[in-house]
């Protein structure tokens, strides 16, 4: 197959219809055969995408093709609806404009394919991401759903849409898709009861029979057999080509990516048997008394299995089927149903249960795909609306009537949008603008929805009207109302010219469509229009226990009564096609208009006669006519200089200066003929696509030089940089390689240098070593021979010196030995008398002199007891002498050492040593021991501080004492205080005062020899204090005290000394009697310390451990 790649190059046929010559209808449709025979089933006009129905599949949707048209110019490849796609996507994405696509055409053109295409192009080019490609897929997979639902078999086409469908897809600001929503527009519900001959039901009922397992048949109630049901048609049920079982799981599937919860799913699912069920509920009549028939179910079979899947009580909606409540005026009335009405309300119930249900799944997809964020969304509408239908002998009815009105709409916003907008951007521009006739169908819209007079609004007049009301009581009144109107033709019109018309039958009317004349049969308008539904079966529907049911007739809620007649059909679609078109306005459009080659939907075939009808009824040759009157093309200067300037040289590379003039001076420069374009403000207007084309080829081909310009320089530059890298390579390399030949040559040049070397070195060192040899042996043998030298010498001097020497000695002798002769000789007389003397003198000098240098030895320490011994006998006396002088000598040294207060303690000392030396046995203990004098710290212990005050005098002695108690013999501590004048007793924990005595109450003290430290005062008899008694006290420092006591005795002038009496009994005045106090030696087992014990009244006996 020959697929060209662009407009450009040498098309089959012309691929811009606006190119075609000579331009008429024939030329036309040779045109689109002879590319459709080819293969090319898009042809553009203009921008409109013509697209033909191959019948069967083209390898033109491949990931290639996609990659093909993205980002690329809308003329520079061949015709195909991604190009349409394309730009309509990126005018989105980087101009912010809102746009939508109108796919347009009969059924079976292919215009939900088509839709399907733009959008899986649409989401092949978008972003991606996880969460995109969630959004993508769920949005195609919107698409199935919908499908077995609200598509069927005709006879036009086996997957007709039978809805109309308008899906806005939102985007962000990058062109990423977020969601959508869709709208649906009247199903075709009519369908569901009955299907006309060769066609059949919506596809989910046989995809549910042939596609779900056994056992979701059985929970349904369901069986496989289409056979057994009613509502399904028989002689269609299987469609060539069709896999219904595949298609369930599809759409399960593609239910379950929408977001469908497993229960939906069921309860669709459910509805879906309970309308199968519905339709195989059948009446017969029953006999009244008043002589009408009353309906009654023949077989409550199915009404039974029905009740039961929704959850109804069977007797209500079997009541429903057999009688109706009207109400009038607040009362309610029960009137009974025939069979005829009966049958009537379940296909009522039935196409209403079917329909309500497809829009809750469409409610229902687009709350799974609406868009998340809240930010401001560009969108892109996609409509897929029923085309045109016209059935031969007047078979139109009520839907195609609404169909129709549809497609006027369209082709109004068509006009509007396209013709005007085209109008207003020449008057922008500034453009020279000739005006176009075409034909503006607002007329026909205007007969139709004219509120006052409009076909629909006298439908729904009637349908309200009290009295009898049939299609022909509506007819009539259109022929009254419409009869002037000059695209309405009725026989029974007022206007004569159809009273013979017998292509017009009398039940009908019709109407002159834009696309041609349509014949409109009445039956049914008023019915369907009314679209009536009795409230008892809505109410029975809202009673059943199944939610979706409850939900989907809301009006059945009994405390929502509403007596209001709901819209009627006609008026809801006129509201909604209302809403649909204001959208569409505000939106860029895109046109796609779908033909259908032949009826027989097969690939190849070509019928003119068809095809002709549909380009006729499309406007498309009109289209052509707009679109070559005005300006086929046209950009701002500053794109179309960019994308042309390689054409001229002054504006190659660079154009310096407005764009306007740039484009200017290139056209003149490629010689456009000047009626070929205008100038706007800011777009070249180009008429003729050819010299677009023309342009394109030019440029084309400058873009071929180009390359061969940019690829020579490319290749010279690659090779150059491929030469400059060998060539630095190669230096490198030689670098390198020098590097290591020199290397190798000088590590050999260098151990031959160090071999020589070492050699060389070698031999000098031999050489030097054996001079130095030779030197040693020479300075050895020169040493050798001094030394032998020196000796001969040496000795031979010595010789001489001790010749000599004794020489000396031999005269100094001999002088001696001759001055002796001589002195003898002479002194002999003298010697005699006075040496003797002398010599004794002398030798006695020498011995003392030494004697005294030997004493020299001797330290200055008092205690030293060391003495050297006497050297001769006749020293003994000096000897002693010298000791005793020296010992004192040096203890008045030392004493003259002493400060005041030393000398004081010493002279206590010696005063002790006076009184108790060898008397008492504990006096040689305490001579080591300083006399403290303060053991208390009286002074500074502040628990003694109220005893220190109450003192007058200066205390001299401090200490702790045991007062003896004369009772036991036991001690209890006191303090003991003494001072110049008195000794005072204290308590010892509270230091309050015993008794205080003044010394000279005191008569004396006994004490014994032992090494004890009692001691007894004893008072002077009569004296103030002898009243209390004598004390008998134990201390430690039993010699300090005494010698302390008696010290002050010595000193003081005015008193008598104390006398102390030392003895081992002695007797203490106690207050009344005399107790005595004898001191024994104990054993050593008695302890370390004196214990006194009491021996009787008379006696205390203190027994004192042996030393
Ligand atoms: N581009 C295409 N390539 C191959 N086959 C196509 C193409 N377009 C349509 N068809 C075939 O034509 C059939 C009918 O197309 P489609 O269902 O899109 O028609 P339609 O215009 O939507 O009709 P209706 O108005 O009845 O819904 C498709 O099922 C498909 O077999
Ligand atoms: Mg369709």
């Amino acid at each position: 197959m020959e697929v060209k790649t662009s407009l450009l190059d040498n098309m089959i046929g012309v691929g811009d219809m606006v190119l075609l010559e000579p331009l008429n209808e024939d030329s036309f449709i040779v045109n689109l055969r002879n590319r459709f025979d080819h293969n090319e089933i898009y042809t553009y006009i203009g921008s409109v995408v013509i697209s033909m129905n191959p019948y069967r599949s083209l390898p033109i949707y491949t990931p290639q093709k996609v990659e093909e048209y993205r980002n690329r110019n809308f003329y520079e490849l061949s015709p195909h609806i991604y190009a349409l796609a394309d730009e309509a996507y990126r005018s989105l994405r980087d101009q912010d404009k809102d746009q939508c696509i109108l796919i347009t055409g009969e059924s079976g053109a292919g215009k939900t394919e088509a839709s399907k295409l733009v959008m899986s192009y649409v989401a092949a080019v978008c972003g991606k991401g996880q969460e995109v490609n969630k959004v993508k897929e769920q949005l195609l997979q919107s698409n199935p759903v919908l499908e077995a639902f609200g598509n069927a078999k005709t006879m036009r086409n086996d997957n007709s849409s039978r809805f109309g469908k308008y899906m806005d897809i939102e985007f962000d600001f990058k062109g990423d898709p977020l969601g959508g929503v869709i709208s649906n527009y009247l199903l075709e519900k009519s369908r569901v009861c009955k299907q006309p001959r060769g066609e059949r039901n919506f596809h989910i009922f046989y995809q549910l029979l042939s596609g779900a397992s056994d056992d979701t048949l059985m929970k349904l109630k369901l069986d496989r057999d289409f056979s057994k049901y009613n509502y399904l048609s028989l002689d269609s049920a299987n469609v060539n080509g069709l896999d219904d079982a595949a298609s369930f799981r599809t759409v399960r599937n593609a239910m379950q990516i929408v977001g469908f919860m497993e229960a939906e799913v069921q309860s669709v699912l459910e509805l879906v048997a309970a309308v199968l069920k519905l339709g195989n509920i059948e009446f017969k009549p029953e006999s009244r008394v008043n002589g009408f028939d009353e309906s009654r179910v023949k077989d409550k079979n199915d009404l039974k299995e029905m009740c039961e899947l929704l959850g109804i009580e069977q007797s209500v909606l079997e009541r429903a089927f057999s009688y109706r409540t009207v109400e009038a005026k607040m009362e309610k009335m029960s009137t009974t149903l025939n069979v005829a009405q009966a049958y009537y309300a379940r296909d009522a119930l039935a196409k209403n249960l079917y329909s309500r249900l497809f829009s809750w799944l469409v409610t229902r997809i687009n709350e799974s795909i609406k868009a998340q964020a809240k930010t401001r969304h560009k969108v892109m509408g996609v409509l897929d609306i029923y085309g045109f239908e016209i059935f031969e002998e007047g078979d139109n009815s009520f839907e195609q009537f609404i169909i129709n009105y549809c497609n006027e709409k369209l082709q109004q916003i068509f006009i509007e949008l396209t013709l005007r907008e085209e109008q207003e951007e020449y008057i922008r521009e500034d453009i020279e603008w000739t005006n176009i006739e075409y034909f503006n169908n607002a007329i026909i819209c205007d007969l139709i929805e004219n509120n006052q007079n409009g076909i629909l609004a006298m439908l729904d007049e009637e349908c309200l009207r009290p009295g009898t009301v049939t299609d022909d009581t509506f007819l009539d009144k259109l022929n009254t109302i419409c009869a002037e109107h000059q695209h309405f033709e009725s026989r029974l019109n007022k206007n004569s010219k159809f009273l013979t018309d017998h292509s017009l039958p009398h039940s009908c009317f019709r109407i002159q469509h834009y696309a041609g004349k349509v014949l409109y049969r009445v039956e049914g308008f008023v019915d369907k229009n009314n679209d009536l539904l009795y409230r008892d079966l809505s109410q029975a529907m809202y009673k059943a226990t199944h939610s979706l049911m409850r939900q989907l007739f809301p009006e059945g809620n009994p405390a929502k009564v509403n007596l209001k007649r709901p819209p009627t059909a006609g008026f809801q679609f006129k509201a909604s096609v209302g809403v649909l078109m204001k959208n569409l306005q505000t939106k860029n459009p895109n046109y796609i208009r779908c033909i259908k080659p032949n009826d027989k939907k097969v690939a190849h075939i070509f019928t003119d006669s068809l095809v002709c009808h549909q380009v006729r009824y499309l406007g498309l040759v009109e289209n052509v006519r707009v679109r070559r009157a005005g300006y086929a093309f046209r950009q701002p200067y500053e794109s179309c200089l960019e994308r042309y300037k390689m054409l001229c040289k002054k504006t190659w590379p660079h154009w310096r200066g407005p764009a306007r003039d740039g484009v200017e001076v290139l056209l003149t420069d490629c010689s456009v003929p000047t009626e070929e374009f205008a100038y706007g403000r800011s777009k070249i207007f180009i008429r003729n696509p050819r010299t677009l084309f023309t342009l394109e080829e030019r440029r084309r081909a400058c873009l071929e030089d180009l390359a061969t310009l940019i690829q020579k320089i490319y290749r010279g530059w690659k090779s150059r940089t491929h030469f400059l890298l060998l060539k630095k390579s190669q230096v490198v390399v030689a670098a390198w390689y020098r590097r290591y030949a020199q290397q190798n040559k000088y590590q050999k040049i260098k151990s031959a240098t160090l071999v020589m070397q070492s050699f060389v070195r070698g031999w000098k060192a031999r050489n030097i070593l054996r001079q130095l040899k030779y030197e040693k042996r020479c300075k050895e043998a020169v040493t050798t021979i001094a030394a032998y030298w020196h000796g001969t010498q040496a000795r031979m001097e010595l010789r001489r010196l001790k010749t000599e020497a004794r020489n000396k000695r031999a005269v100094s002798v001999i002088w001696a030995y001759w001055q002796g002769t001589k002195v003898r000789r002479e002194y002999r007389k003298f010697f005699r008398a006075n040496a003797g003397k002398k010599i004794y003198d002398f030798t006695i000098q020498r011995i003392m002199q030494k004697y005294f240098l030997g004493l020299k030895t001797t330290t200055m320490s008092p205690m030293d007891n060391t003495w050297p011994a006497k050297p001769y006998g006749f020293l003994e006396g000096a000897h002693t002498q010298l000791r005793r002088i020296f010992h004192l000598w040096r203890c008045k040294k030392y004493r003259g050492q002493f400060t005041e207060e030393k000398k004081a303690v010493y002279e206590e000392k010696l005063e002790a040593s006076e009184i108790f030396k060898d008397k008492k046995a504990l006096y040689p203990s305490s001579v080591s021991q300083p006399f403290k004098g303060d053991y208390l710290e009286i002074q500074k212990n502040p628990k003694y501080q109220k005893l220190n005050s109450a003192m007058e005098e200066k205390v001299l002695l401090a200490d702790l004492v045991n007062k003896i108690n004369r009772a036991n013999g036991k001690g209890s501590p006191r303090l003991f205080l003494l001072t110049k004048s008195n000794f005072v007793l204290a308590d010892q924990k509270t230091g309050q005062v015993k008794a205080s005595v003044p010394l000279p109450d005191l008569a004396s003290v006994s004490v014994s020899t032992q090494s004890d430290g009692f001691f007894a005062l004893k008072l002077k008899e009569g004296s103030a204090s002898a009243s209390k008694g004598d004390f008998l006290l134990s201390s430690e420092h039993l010699i300090e005290i005494i010698t302390k006591l008696h010290r002050i005795g010595t000193t003081a002038a005015d008193r008598d000394q104390i006398n102390i009496d030392i003895s081992d009994e002695f007797l203490v005045q106690f207050k009344q009697d005399k107790v005595c106090v004898k001191f024994i030696q104990g054993g050593p087992k008695n302890g370390n310390s004196a214990a006194c014990k009491r021996k009787n009244n008379r006696l205390l006996e203190v027994s004192v451990p042996s030393p």
